[in-house]
């Protein structure tokens, strides 16, 4: 029966050794979260790196790592030290990240990350190849392997790729910057279907492919040596059920409640007019953290009336720590946080909750249900699944979602209250309006958003990306034979 092999940096568990015992836990991010209901429910595997370093481990070690990831229908990529360290926090989280979410002044521009970001995609390309049976599908994600889709197609031109990007294609000005430009391009192009989240990050990559490769673009489709490779953009979902599901369940009376459900609860019953506000995201420098303390801070200055009555929760999940920026970023929110809780707390309250933490599944549900408002505003965001993940699960249909114009999903969520981040006023009166918003202008907007989430769900997202490459190759078969 043909697969489809899923190629991503990270595989969907990360395992670590903890007191000499490995340790098994869910990736975190919009990648893996999306992908691993894909992957569950098909019959392919998936290949990436574990979370250990070949130095880590041990012949022992590693067939009892190999044992957990095999189970988990996975095949590992074995990274060592160097390897991490050039290619993973170098290239890809110090020059490709930035850059693409117009970081500029973030960029680092270093051979040797360079060349170990072409050997680590040669690694990736190896893994592959000796996974590959006849007739079997590859679906490469994302930009640790921009270069991947073309060393895969050198050596097998008749396997059928496809490449989804995670995060957004920047526009020209600043793709023409990067000193690798046609390197990265071309190796894009060795996929025949290259799928975008929105149609902006689509005509910013076809824009790039003809000015910096002066190749033919006829519509969406472009000419490279013999063959036709398609762009388009599938804007990713969520497993709408599960989140849906998971709410209807945590809302049932019988259901145990958690420790952390129990402190909510204890606040929200102090009176009708407490709320929650929450915030939930990798402590990542491109979802606008800072920005949102100090919004939240004038919000308190301009609005004073919602002292001691709302707050802020925010959930700050632990992120690349080993990158200078994320380490700065992680010591402008402690002070941020802390600035301000010593400005406006009273005995009774304190504005802003802060865990830097990842939290269990269940817990993340205990906050999107609890939570009056969901604010989601990042300066740069390829997608948010955040902000869907909330939608999902307002099974009430109350609730507000403020979103910044700057992530992706901004363009398929016309309901919820768009901001613009850069904006203090914008903030404090999205959220003034949200807080005062009428229940039922709250359920007619959630009635929509949910209707629209549940029917472009990520199975359906998968499906669709599929079945457009299935067609790219027969696309591809004719002008062939022609
Ligand atoms: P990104 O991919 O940039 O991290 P997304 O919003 O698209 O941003 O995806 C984040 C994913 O990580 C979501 O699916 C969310 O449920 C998950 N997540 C975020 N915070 C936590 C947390 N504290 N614990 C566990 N999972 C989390
Ligand atoms: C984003 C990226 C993913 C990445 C995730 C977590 O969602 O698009 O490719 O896996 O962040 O980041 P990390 O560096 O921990 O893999």
């Amino acid at each position: 029966m043909n697969k489809t092999i899923i190629v991503s940096n990270r595989l969907p568990l990360q395992i670590s050794i903890e007191q000499d015992k490995l340790n098994v836990s869910p990736s975190v991010g919009g990648l893996a979260t999306g992908m691993k209901s894909v992957h569950a429910e098909g019959n392919g595997v998936w290949v990436g790196w574990s979370g250990i370093t070949d130095e880590e481990l041990d012949a022992s070690l590693k067939k009892e790592v190999n044992a957990k990831i095999e189970k988990e229908k996975c095949k590992a990529v074995g990274l060592t030290e160097e390897d991490l360290n050039d290619y993973y926090l170098g290239f890809s989280n110090r020059t490709l990240w930035p850059l693409f979410h117009y970081f500029l002044e973030y960029s680092e521009f270093e051979n040797t990350q360079w060349e170990a970001y072409k050997r680590v995609n040669q690694k990736f390309a190896e893994v592959v190849l000796e996974t590959i049976e006849e007739g079997d599908t590859v679906w490469v994600h994302d930009y640790q392997l921009l270069l991947l889709p073309q060393l895969i197609k050198d050596v097998r031109p008749d396997v059928t790729i496809g490449f989804f990007l995670h995060i957004p294609f920047p526009s020209y000005e600043i793709f023409r910057t990067f000193p690798w430009r046609e390197e990265i391009l071309t190796g894009m192009l060795g996929a025949d279907l290259i799928g975008f989240h929105t149609y902006d990050y689509e005509r910013h990559f076809l824009s790039s492919v003809k000015r910096i490769l002066r190749l033919d673009v006829n519509f969406n489709e472009i000419t490279y040596h013999d063959r036709i490779v398609k762009v388009d953009s599938f804007p990713m979902g969520i497993d709408y059920n599960k989140f849906h599901e998971a709410a209807l369940t945590h809302n049932n009376p019988d259901t145990n409640i958690s420790e952390l459900q129990k402190r909510l609860d204890a606040h929200l019953n102090e009176g009708d007019d407490k709320k929650f506000i929450l915030s939930i995201d990798r402590l990542d420098y491109t979802k606008g953290i800072p920005n949102r303390l100090k919004a939240f801070e004038h919000f308190l200055n301009t609005y004073p009336q919602y002292k001691e009555k709302v707050r802020l929760i925010m959930l700050a999940v632990p992120s690349r720590s080993n990158v200078p920026q994320y380490q700065r970023l992680k010591r402008e929110t402690d002070e941020l946080v802390g600035r301000i809780n010593g400005e406006f707390s009273t005995v009774s309250w304190t504005p802003i909750w802060y865990f830097y933490r990842s939290l269990p599944f269940e817990n993340l549900i205990d906050l999107y249900t609890s939570s009056d408002v969901a604010l989601i505003t990042p300066v740069r965001d390829g997608m948010n699944l955040v902000a869907k993940e909330y939608v999902a699960t307002r099974t009430n249909l109350d609730g507000v979602l403020i979103l910044s114009e700057m992530a992706g999903a901004a363009k398929e969520m016309n309901e919820a209250i768009l901001i613009n981040p850069n904006s203090f006023e914008d903030f404090a009166t999205a959220l003034d309006k949200a807080l005062t918003m009428p229940l039922e202008e709250q359920n007619n907007r959630m009635k929509i958003l949910q209707k629209r989430l549940k029917r472009y769900d990520v199975e359906k997202w998968a499906k669709e990306f599929l079945s457009t490459l299935e067609d790219t190759n027969q696309l591809q078969e004719i002008v062939v034979s022609k």
